[in-house]
């Protein structure tokens, strides 16, 4: 088969999958009924008679979905020839007599001990040599063959005896991948990096090429002398480390491959989920999200944040945009406090409602937790659990038994789905590349600049997808990159077209230096981005942490009061074809541009060369919106208070209507038309929510599909 035909059937296979998925997602959604509601259940920490009152406690709290078994490997299989299923089997049963579906485990997240005892060559190790012991959990290296085949036979058991059980809803593959090991650096792991290596570039000297590796005599001459980046006397090799980034990603989607291949074959109509850690720099997701049939995230803003949740609805959606904006699932969030920070403060009351509308309003299917019934021993006793260890009559167990009823009086909501005018550009490859030692400036984080550019966004109402850059991006009016230091020639001509086909495009600083093996663009930056934004960067001078550099208007309107400070980076920039909207006013660059824009083609290009202070940025960015014509779902909100909004097919829109203000009711200006949901009432508007209200109003499809009687 030629490329081209080979290319064609993934293509296909793909679409194939796909819609697999698709179908599989609705069927689990008609099963649910609604929104999934539920926890992480771990029968095996308790004695048998606590099961009967946990399935009764669950139908008290509304509860329709549990994660069931996630650590039960030990339990199940307490020695290799020996498999204990008769407890599954009754907590099953239990569970369906209950009317409670399961999520079933795979149980591969935390190998049981003897494992390691047998095989030590499956424990990961650090870039330092230390090997990683059993003791707590993910004590595995992604490369071992061994790990992989006690894995899939444990799963092939699992699948044929739960098939066809009636509490079987979905399959939870592993738990968080790479959450606490997301790369393994030992010898096991050294023979896989060399074989993904051959596999990409096929020859000795491609690798050289591709790693510059003439630079310090890095040159190699077999394969055998290529190890994963191990502890170095300096930098080590940066194409290097990107490319072990690359493989180590890969490395754990094999094993989660592996287990769906079994899954596929032994329950075909159950769909596959695996629930991402909060958002990180580990994996791919993007490489990911299109072997699951449904896509699952878990979630701990820190109540001792105020802007938490605004982190957190950038995870949201990106988890929406993961698959083309299909419903995803929060399988994790906790109830009250988490234990892994330093000082673990609960939410507040209301805080844990507020924050998981905030997930549905940004296209959640489910509101889950970590987990049903708190430990009594282990590490994680002090984490709030659904039913606390005081017991049923506290303040946790009646919020989570009251969403539980609101959740349920709302089923019309699942399958909904979110429109976003506006796109975040979001690549882990490039991210592994910017975060590296060794650069103009160690400040730079990704997430950083991603919520620097998404808050405004979040502030001004306008809902945002989050997207890798070859993204189709034709449905979008505005398009924001915040940092792609890596880009490709191809990538670049995606946002180029976005262009100058009429869109527009935010573009910041230190983006478009290197390709895809972190040699940088001949010229520099922004390399391949260069015609489209009309200017060419001669040199960076980044700022010192504090330091900062004032901004002033080039062309009114653009910061309230003309000025802005500018921090983190500053740069001189060369003007082709863009023109200034803003220039430097202090240190060396004083009098050059400091933000630009390119008329292109039928749309235009922005560029900051700096990080402008955040009110700076909201009134950048909300200026380009009205340029671009992304507008809010609902117009002239109070400060702290969101609308997001879900539409259905028919046309129905759901508005949930947050308030995020701790200490004061907010007056929401909410068009007519609209009713509440849960009984049907219509509502008044203006509407008056209290500190940390949550309103769900519904619109039915407007009879002209106009904007009138209801939000956009
Ligand atoms: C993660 C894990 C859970 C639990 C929680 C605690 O999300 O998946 O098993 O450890 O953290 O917050």
């Amino acid at each position: 088969m030629t490329d081209r035909g080979e290319q064609g059937a993934d293509e296909r296979g793909e679409r194939g999958e796909d819609e697999r998925g698709e179908r599989l997602a609705t069927a689990l959604r008609a099963r649910l009924g609604g929104i999934g509601y539920g926890g992480d259940y771990n029968p095996e920490q308790w004695p048998e008679d606590v099961w009967a009152d946990d399935v009764r406690l669950m139908t008290e709290a509304g509860v329709n979905l549990v994660s069931l078994g996630i650590f039960a490997w030990a339990r199940v299989q307490p020695d290799p020839e020996t498999f204990d299923w008769g407890w599954l089997d009754r907590v099953m049963d239990l569970l369906a007599d209950g009317g409670v579906a399961v999520c079933l485990a795979t149980m591969t997240a935390s190998p049981p001990p003897w494992l390691a005892r047998l095989h030590p060559e499956t424990l990961p190790v650090r870039p330092d040599g230390t090997v990683l012991w059993p003791g707590a959990r993910q004590h595995f290296t992604p490369s071992s063959q061994v790990y992989r085949d006690h894995a899939t036979r444990l799963v092939e058991r699992l699948a044929t005896r739960y098939a066809g059980h009636p509490a079987l809803a979905a399959w939870h593959v592993g738990n968080e991948y790479g959450c606490h090991v997301s790369g393994s650096y030992g010898d096991v792991d050294a023979v896989a990096f060399r074989d993904w290596l051959r596999r990409r570039y096929r020859t000795i000297d491609a690798l050289n090429e591709a790693w510059s590796t003439t630079f310090w005599s890095q040159r190699y001459a077999a394969w055998d002398e290529i190890n994963p980046p191990r502890q170095t006397p300096t930098f080590p090799n940066p194409a290097q480390r990107i490319d072990f980034r690359r493989f180590s990603s890969d490395a754990l989607l094999e094993c989660f491959l592996a287990e769906k291949e079994v899954l596929r074959r032994v329950t075909p109509d159950v769909p596959i989920t695996t629930n991402f850690v909060p958002l990180r720099d580990t994996l791919d997701l993007h490489a990911w999200a299109r072997h699951e049939d449904v896509v699952s995230y878990d979630s701990y803003p820190d109540p001792a944040d105020p802007g938490a949740h605004v982190d957190a609805a950038f995870g949201f959606d990106l988890m929406r945009s993961l698959k083309d904006g299909a419903p995803w699932l929060l399988l994790e969030q906790a109830p009250a406090a988490v234990n892994w920070r330093r000082v673990n403060r609960p939410k507040a009351p209301g805080q844990m409602r507020l924050w998981s509308w905030l997930a549905v309003g940004h296209g959640a299917d489910a509101v889950m937790f970590f987990q049903w019934r708190a430990s009594r021993g282990g590490a994680e006793k002090y984490h709030s659990a659904m039913v606390p260890h005081a017991g049923t009559g506290t303040r946790t167990f009646r919020e989570v038994r009251e969403l539980g009823r609101e959740l349920a009086a709302v089923p019309e909501i699942a399958g909904t789905r979110v429109r976003a005018p506006v796109a975040l550009v979001l690549d882990w490859p490039s991210w592994w590349g910017l975060e590296q030692d060794g650069h103009p400036s160690g400040l730079l984080r990704q997430r950083e600049a991603n919520l620097a550019h998404y808050a405004p966004l979040f502030g001004a109402g306008v809902a945002c997808d989050v997207v890798r850059p070859s993204a189709d991006l034709s449905g979008y009016r505005l398009v924001v990159v915040p940092n792609l230091y890596m880009i490709t020639e191809s990538d670049a001509a995606n946002l180029t077209g976005f262009v100058r086909a009429g869109g527009r495009l935010v573009v910041s600083f230190f983006s478009g230096v290197v390709d895809d093996r972190d040699r940088v663009h001949p010229g520099g930056a922004p390399g391949p981005l260069a015609d489209v934004l009309g200017l060419r960067v001669a040199e960076f001078w980044p700022l010192a942490k504090g330091e900062h550099v004032d901004v002033e208007e080039a062309e009114p309107g653009w910061f309230d009061g003309g000025a802005a400070r500018g921090s983190l980076w500053s740069e001189e920039v060369r003007l082709d074809e863009a023109s200034p909207l803003a220039t430097f006013a202090s240190g060396v660059l004083a009098g050059r541009p400091a933000a630009t824009r390119n008329r292109f083609g039928g749309g235009a290009a922005y560029y900051l060369a700096t990080r402008p202070d955040p009110a700076a940025m909201n009134s950048v960015l909300r200026r380009v919106c009205r340029e671009a014509g992304a507008a809010p779902d609902l117009p002239n909100l109070p400060e702290g208070a969101e609308a997001a909004v879900r539409h259905a097919e028919d046309g129905t829109r759901f508005v949930i209507v947050l308030n995020h203000d701790d200490d004061g009711p907010v007056t929401v200006p909410l068009p007519p038309g609209g009713v509440d949901p849960r009984d049907g009432t219509d509502v008044v508007a203006p509407y008056r929510l209290g500190a940390r209200g949550v309103l769900v109003v519904r619109y039915p499809p407007s009879p002209t599909g106009s904007r009138h009687g209801g939000p956009a």
